[in-house]
Parts: C-alpha cells; sequence; structure tokens
C-alpha cells in the first residue's frame, strides 16, 4: 500500500499550528520538508531552525528534502534538528558515496534523489547506501507543478530493478504534481511514499488526504 508525505511547502504558515493539528487528525504520518538554497534550486525555502521547531509540533517521520548544493555540509545540523530521513540530490553532491554514508554516519535514514531527466540507472550504483530513491516527477524548485508522465516509467525501471537485485527493502518515492488524477499512475508504478503539498492545503486538509490516499491505492 502506498502512503502520503505533506509537503509543507504549500503550508498557510501564518496558521502553521492549526494545519499541523489537521495533518494530526487525518493520521498522516510523513512530513516532507523542502529545503531550497537559491542555488541548486532557484528559490530560498527554511532551513535547520525551522525544523526544530517543527519537531515539537508533530511526531511523525519527518522526511527533510535537500534541495541544496554539496549538501554534506549541512547533514549532521539537519540530523540534529529531528529529521528521520534525510535526502539529498545526485546532481548536487561532488561524493554522493560520502554524503550517503554520512547521513547513516549521523544516525538518519538516507535518501537519493534525482531529477526528472536524471537516468534512474545513475542511483545503481549507491542503492547499498540508500534508504530510498526519489524520483522527482516535476522539476526541483517549486510547488504546484504538472507530473511530468515519463517519470512514471523510470519508477517501473527502478522497481523492477530493486526487486529483482534484492534490494527490496529500499523505498520509492514520488515528488510533484501528485493530485486525484495522477496519483495512482505514480503507485501503481511502484511508488511507496507519494510526496503532495498543494492537492493537500487547497480547500478541506482532512478530506483531501483521505481522497488522495483513496486514489492512490484505488486498484
Ligand atoms: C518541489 C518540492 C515538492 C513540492 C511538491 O521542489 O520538492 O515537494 O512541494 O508540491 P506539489 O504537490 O504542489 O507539486
Ligand atoms: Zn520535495
Amino acid at each position: 500500500m502506498a502512503d502520503l508525505a505533506v509537503s509543507l511547502l504549500s503550508a498557510d504558515f501564518s496558521c502553521l499550528e492549526k494545519q499541523l493539528q489537521e495533518l494530526k487528525e487525518a493520521d498522516v504520518k510523513w512530513l516532507h520538508i523542502d529545503v531550497m538554497d537559491g542555488n541548486f534550486v532557484p528559490s530560498i525555502s527554511f532551513g535547520f531552525p525551522i525544523v526544530k521547531t517543527l519537531r515539537k509540533a508533530f511526531s511523525g517521520v519527518f522526511d527533510v528534502h535537500l534541495m541544496i548544493q554539496e549538501p554534506i555540509r549541512y547533514i549532521k545540523e539537519f540530523a540534529e534538528s529531528g529529521s528521520d530521513m534525510i535526502t539529498i540530490h545526485l546532481e548536487a553532491c561532488e561524493d554522493v558515496e560520502a554524503t550517503l554514508r554520512w547521513i547513516r554516519e549521523c544516525g538518519c535514514k538516507a535518501g537519493l534523489a534525482v531529477n526528472p531527466h536524471t537516468p534512474i540507472e545513475e542511483v545503481y550504483p549507491y542503492l547499498h547506501l540508500t534508504d530510498m530513491v526519489l524520483a522527482m516527477t516535476v522539476q526541483p524548485g517549486f510547488g504546484g507543478q504538472k507530473y511530468i508522465h515519463s517519470v512514471t516509467k523510470k519508477v517501473e525501471t527502478l522497481h523492477k530493478y530493486l526487486n529483482e537485485n534484492g534490494f527490496d527493502s529500499v523505498l520509492i518515492e514520488v515528488d510533484g504534481g501528485i493530485c486525484l488524477e495522477t496519483a495512482l499512475e505514480a503507485a501503481d508504478a511502484g511508488s511507496d511514499i507519494l510526496v503532495s503539498g498543494s492537492s493537500v492545503f487547497k480547500g478541506n486538509i482532512g478530506q483531501n488526504v483521505h481522497d488522495l490516499l483513496e486514489a492512490m491505492n484505488h486498484s
């Protein structure tokens, strides 16, 4: 069964406490926190002080997506701020292997993300150091974009490779453009965790969470 990770990027920060409460009431287990540095991606979002503060208000999985150049410089701070999963971009690291190892040494699960146009085969050499592969289904940097359908094929390829090569414990996450129309396509391809931001926070949060979970698990 696929599960939902809610991206905070589209939350209303003026009433964040209330929105987090609604997520808890909807039984959301994963909170996806998008960290952007204005360098690897054009936008800037939030850093580890925010993660640390949020930790007091949400007890589920903190799924921290680092869209930053050379993330190895900041892993320790994000680990100490309460991250559970730290995902780095393959395209942003000079030494992917050292970065993944460092995440685990800091006590977190290690995620490896690839942009929509990066071949999925590029993650294969790192799977023994990886707890989750994140296939971006939009260009990283902004919420509210459209799902890039060609990534579905990459997820299928990865899912097959993981199963055939003894990596079935590695999770697959997709991120970007997940809504009622795209959730099933992504889940059917083999995704375990679907990230959604704008489709959760537009309108009634509890209802949206319920509908998305139903859409991704409705075969
Ligand atoms: C994009 C972020 C996503 C984004 C998803 O760079 O990594 O997590 O917030 O937002 P939606 O669901 O609106 O595409
Ligand atoms: Zn993200």
